[in-house]
């Protein structure tokens, strides 16, 4: 679908196209109803500049969304919507930098195609290059930061372009500055790889498929596994709108974790790689083990494939997926006394 142009604003020399009241259902992958009160696509950091300067004259708030899917609209947005567009690979050795409005699969491949090895057990998550570092995104085995160099990112208040480091980046489990910090806008991402494979396959999964398969480890291999995996595990957003993993998997201190273990055996602990003092618990298996799979409040519901992802049954409204949030932060509070905490961004 579309969304509707009305009042296109051409500002000075970059044409720089501004629309009014857009619909962003085609641009947040739960397909929450909501529009745009002033919407721009960015293709290049000047344009990004030149939107932020048209925001500042006005005075209206700015909101970039990425690829939109990990992204929750709770109603229309008076602001100046900015998706960025910015395209563009760059290879020097084993830095390989990438513009924000790549997609991050097509990257993935791509950083395969060129043998520049680290990135494919992050193969098939859905969003762009510039949103990854946002939530640092992670899977199989492997989280973003690890090859993170530097995130180049402007700041909508003073229009300054700044290049962040991998510790000024303040990485943690699906987080980072720029999750608190929500007036920068990433334009580029620098990533370190290897030359040389070093797949990692120890992920629960992986190497079965391999396996299965009867398949070597390699990055290509572990690239078709997470691929494969992934198509088989989580509801595809292309069909089925959704966020991916709704919840972020909760961190408990060892004490509490004995606890649980003690009275639900079998519930998965994972020793924490980000906290060693703490364990992680499975936000999905405590999901699906009070009894929530497949409940709905209107038009959302907890998925039946799996657990974590909240889907949109067709028309669900922001309404229908708070009050589903609701009903599974508190079972799952009754439970297991453990709180639950939401990944993806909430607007307004
Ligand atoms: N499980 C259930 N019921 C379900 C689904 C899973 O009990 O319906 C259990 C599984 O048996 C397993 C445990 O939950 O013991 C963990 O499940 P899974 O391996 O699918 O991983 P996850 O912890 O639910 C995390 C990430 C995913 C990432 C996978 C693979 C978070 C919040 N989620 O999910 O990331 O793809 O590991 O590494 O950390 C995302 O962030 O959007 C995302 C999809």
């Amino acid at each position: 679908m579309m969304p509707k142009r009305t009042n296109l604003k051409r500002c000075s020399n970059l044409a720089l196209a501004i629309r009014e009241n857009v619909e962003l259902k085609p641009f947040n992958s739960l397909q929450l109803p909501s529009s745009a009160r002033w919407f721009c696509e960015i293709s290049s950091t000047e344009a990004l500049l030149e939107a932020l300067e048209y925001a500042h004259r006005m005075s209206i708030p700015v909101i970039a969304i990425g690829g939109g899917t990990n992204l929750v609209l709770l109603s229309d947005l008076e602001a100046l919507v900015l998706r960025p567009a910015i395209k563009g690979i760059k290879v020097d050795g084993n830095l390989v930098t990438a513009g924000a409005g790549e997609s991050w699969h097509g990257f993935v491949e791509h950083c395969l195609n060129l043998q520049r090895y680290g990135l494919e057990n992050l193969a098939l998550i859905p969003g762009t290059v510039g949103a990854a570092p946002v939530q640092n995104i992670g899977a199989y085995g492997v989280e973003l930061d690890q090859f993170v160099e530097r995130v180049v990112a402007v700041h909508t208040g003073t229009l300054q372009s700044r290049v962040f480091s991998r510790d000024d980046c303040r990485f943690d489990y699906r987080d980072s500055r720029f999750k608190a910090e929500q007036d920068w806008i990433i334009t580029e991402v620098s990533f370190r790889l290897r030359e040389s494979e070093m797949p990692v396959a120890d992920y629960p999964g992986i190497r079965a498929w391999l396996d299965e398969q009867g398949l070597k480890v390699s990055s290509r291999n572990v690239f078709r596994a997470v691929t494969s995996i992934r198509l088989a595990k989580l509801p595809d957003p292309e069909n089925t709108p959704n966020a991916g993993s709704f919840f972020k998997n909760p961190l408990v201190s060892t004490a509490e974790a004995e606890r649980l273990a003690a009275r639900f055996p079998g519930i998965p602990v994972f020793p924490a790689a980000e906290e060693v003092a703490l364990q992680k618990l499975s936000a999905a298996w405590l999901i699906d083990h009070a009894g929530l799979k497949g409940r709905s409040a209107g038009r959302f519901s907890v998925s039946e494939q799996h657990a974590l992802v909240l889907v949109n049954d067709g028309g669900g409204s922001a309404a229908n997926l708070l009050e589903l949030i609701a009903l599974i932060r508190e079972t799952v509070h009754d439970h297991f006394g453990i709180q639950l905490e939401p990944e993806p961004r909430f607007y307004p």
